[in-house]
């Protein structure tokens, strides 16, 4: 099959001034929505990764979208890290700073000792969120052997925050 990132690319929608003005919001939906570019961006993210991990890590919400999916692809698991609430017995939970306020979130203890992670989500803004999940497979006794995201938003910190983190776009 070929891949075209291009195109993917293209079908990343942006919104001025949401969710307040100033901002450039970006959207996937439209991405999603279509079976080549979610095919071609899910291969991109998992290609860095292929054979190296045993279950896929996907954060609420949007990550779920991209995590079901390379699961069912890869013939691998999926662990649902979720938003704080949700679960009746989590096994791990970390609270990490937002721009304003904080957030936690919690995850199942379903991973065996040693099992390979790879965290999937759509956007890695100041990276917060991955930092908190890769401390979240720490705590279940598991090990992230790679972050990816759809697209990396420069200039909010997010790379110098978590350090190594596969990106598929940048904007
Ligand atoms: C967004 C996005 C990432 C996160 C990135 O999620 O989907 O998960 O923010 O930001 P960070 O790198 O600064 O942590 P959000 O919490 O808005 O919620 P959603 O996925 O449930 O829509
Ligand atoms: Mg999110």
């Amino acid at each position: 099959t070929n891949i075209d990132l291009a195109y993917a690319e293209s079908l990343i929608a942006e919104t001025p001034d949401y969710p307040e003005p100033g901002v450039l919001f970006r959207d996937i939906s439209p991405l999603l929505a279509d079976p080549s570019a979610l095919r071609d961006v899910c291969a991109a993210i998992v290609e860095p990764f292929a054979g190296q991990f045993d279950i896929v890590g996907g954060i609420e919400a949007r990550g779920f979208l991209l995590a079901g999916y390379i699961a069912a692809t890869e013939g691998v698991g999926m662990l649902p890290i979720r938003k704080a609430g949700k679960l009746p017995t989590p096994a791990a939970a970390v609270t990490y700073k937002l721009e304003y306020g904080s957030a936690t979130i919690e995850a199942p203890g379903v991973l065996k000792p040693g099992e390979r992670v790879l965290l999937v989500d759509d956007v890695l803004a100041t990276g917060g969120t991955i930092a908190a999940a890769r401390e979240i497979v720490s705590q279940l006794g598991a090990v992230t052997v790679g972050s990816a995201v759809i697209l990396e938003l420069l200039g909010l910190g997010g790379r110098e925050n978590v350090g190594d983190v596969h990106t598929v776009f940048t904007a």
